[in-house]
């Protein structure tokens, strides 16, 4: 996937802007405070149309104007397709080649981008939510029913929560909201279980690359229900379901509920040692970055096109090791790379890049500029 080019207008601190990119990389410098992220946050939102800092799109207008617009033109399967984005203080409207999706998941799938930042070093050492959340917009971008899937769930379980909490408690709806959230939940799970397995049978294989050959890495699904991989989407159906009525009392009384998906886990393991609480600060940067890169890998092997990368910020957290491993690896992939560090153009001398040089949401472009 490629995007080609670019039209923001009040998006961030860029009044208006039209950028022609690099097909390989795009490295984007500039101060602090400038715009680079800004820049990369509204290539974000073409793919899932939210962003990947904030969810209140109003955040996104242009200081003191009304509304925001983004034009993209994206190359993929060997033809064009036009994403356009634009959100007011009171709607957001997305179309994909001028027609107008209705949900989200109508977005999803058209173009697939993956962020790397400095927090997605912490991956492995943040909690369980951090993870869920990890993997659940991996998937969302590959699998849109899922997206809804895990919709429907949330939701359901905001009401039943809300129900928990009422004096007297309808016993009815708790069995429907209890059948709701089984149904959904045993897809999540199922859908997870597999993603994860994917995931780390590629992982295992970069993180080979990443420490020499010294260390195995892998994945499990963790759920607190006693499910294993041989259970389908029936048997997880009803062990959720009888979950979910075997804790009805003590959800009644401590007025939440104790087990679902909403619970569930990724164990990350080095050799046999469980990396979240046993591994060293470099062993989790690093089993962070093989699972950020088979993110990358997998999104190729499933749409069979590799998916655009953004970098923000996080060449300058690699040490020169990996920045070099990480350029070489991804030479088939479209990189925007920002930086603060006019130094990290040295590491793209032999490679055709492009430069963008931002300052006060205005952009310079200096076509190999890299050399
Ligand atoms: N809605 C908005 N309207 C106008 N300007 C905004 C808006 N939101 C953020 N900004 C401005 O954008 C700038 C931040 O841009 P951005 O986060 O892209 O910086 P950056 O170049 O990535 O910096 P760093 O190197 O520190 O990460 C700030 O100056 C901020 O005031
Ligand atoms: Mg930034």
């Amino acid at each position: 996937m490629i995007l080609k080019n670019l039209k923001l207008m009040n998006f961030r601190n860029y009044k208006g802007l039209f950028l022609e990119f690099n097909e390989k990389i795009n490295l984007i410098i500039g101060k602090n405070g400038q715009g680079k992220t800004n820049l990369v946050e509204s290539i974000y939102m073409l793919s899932i149309g939210k962003s990947f800092r904030t969810n209140k799109d109003k955040e996104l207008i242009k200081f003191g104007e009304n509304n925001l617009y983004i034009d993209a033109r994206i190359y993929r399967d060997d033809e064009t397709k036009e994403i356009e984005v634009l959100i007011d203080n009171k709607n957001k409207g997305i179309k994909v080649n001028k027609i107008s999706i209705i949900k989200i998941s109508e977005l999803l799938g058209n173009f697939n981008v993956v962020v790397f930042s400095p927090e997605d070093l912490k991956l492995v050492k943040d909690g369980p939510k951090e993870r869920r959340s990890f993997i659940d917009k991996e998937i969302s971008q590959l699998i849109p029913k899922y997206y809804n899937n895990l919709q429907r769930y949330r939701k359901t379980l905001f009401q039943r929560n809300k129900l928990l909490k009422n004096f007297s408690i309808d016993i009815n709806l708790l069995e429907v909201y209890d059948e709701e959230l089984a149904k959904y939940g045993s897809y999540i799970y199922i859908t997870r279980r597999d993603f994860v397995k994917k995931l780390s049978d590629i992982s295992k294989k970069f993180h080979k690359e990443l420490t020499g050959n010294k260390e195995e890495l892998s994945l499990i699904y963790k759920t607190q229900i006693d499910l294993n991989d041989s259970d389908d989407y029936n048997s997880v159906y009803q062990k959720l379901k009888s979950k979910l009525f075997e804790s009805r009392e003590h959800d009644i009384y401590n007025k939440i509920t104790r087990y679902g998906i909403h619970k569930d886990d990724i164990e990350i393991y080095i050799d046999d040692i469980d990396v979240r609480l046993y591994g060293s600060q470099g062993q989790q940067r690093t089993a962070s970055i093989s699972l950020k890169l088979s993110e990358i890998e997998l999104i190729k092997n499933e749409v069979g096109e590799y998916p655009v990368l953004i970098l923000d910020d996080v060449f300058s957290e690699l040490d020169e090791y990996r920045q070099k491993l990480l350029v070489e690896k991804l030479n088939d992939i479209q990189i925007f790379i920002t930086t603060a560090d006019i130094s990290h153009k040295a590491i793209f001398r032999d490679v055709e890049a492009t430069v963008f040089n931002v300052k006060e949401g205005m952009i310079d472009k200096i076509e190999n500029g890299g050399r």
